[in-house]
């Protein structure tokens, strides 16, 4: 998520004052102070998402040679849009017969070639909402869809939280 700043979050998935609190939890270097140094601060709302993982090499060392693309812009690069990032997040299911999966791949027949090296990344209470609504897969991904955006901003938290994209 290199293109996304906290600030992108503001009025999409958070208040401004809760996306400060997420970009608080951060640590940003900035400098040189009027020693010449670098030092860290806590993130502002205009800092950019850290990156999961420091360089290709070790993204693709931590995901067995895949490298998890940049999400910030998406559902722009991908045909279908949202609909297809709907799909791609809900369509994981068993391989059919005679199609072998290398290891660390998963079967999901809206990814080109249908081996796709990620795993499920969203399932049933995989985070729990404030008002109750029940955590179902789908009903995850579709209240990204009925926020709206072009951006899949809304998922940018547990994105951070799995440490991944
Ligand atoms: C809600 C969370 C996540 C979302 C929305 C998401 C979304 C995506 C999307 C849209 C793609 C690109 C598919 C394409 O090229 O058409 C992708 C690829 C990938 N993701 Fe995720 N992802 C999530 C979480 C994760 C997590 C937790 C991991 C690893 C622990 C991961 C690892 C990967 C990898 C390795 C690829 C490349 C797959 C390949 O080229 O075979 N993702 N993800």
């Amino acid at each position: 998520m290199r293109f996304t700043a906290y600030r992108h979050m503001v009025n999409v998935c958070f208040t401004e004052k809760e996306a400060k609190a997420e970009a608080e939890e951060i640590l940003v270097e900035d400098g040189p102070n009027e020693d010449g140094m670098m030092y860290q601060r806590p993130g502002k709302l205009a800092d950019y998402f850290p990156k999961p993982f420091a360089n290709d090499a070790a993204a693709a060392a931590a995901n067995n040679g895949a490298i998890p693309p940049d999400l910030s812009y998406m559902v722009l690069a991908r045909h279908g849009g949202e609909d297809y990032l709907y799909h791609l997040l809900n369509g994981y299911c068993d391989p059919p017969a005679g199609v072998e999966l290398g290891e660390g791949q998963h079967f999901n027949p809206y990814f080109p070639g249908g081996a796709i090296g990620m795993a499920p990344p969203i399932y049933n209470e995989i985070i729990e909402y404030d008002d109750g609504t029940p955590a179902t897969q789908s009903q995850v991904r579709e209240r990204k869809k009925t926020r709206g955006s072009n951006r899949i901003d809304t998922l940018s938290k547990y994105l951070r939280g799995a440490g991944i994209h």
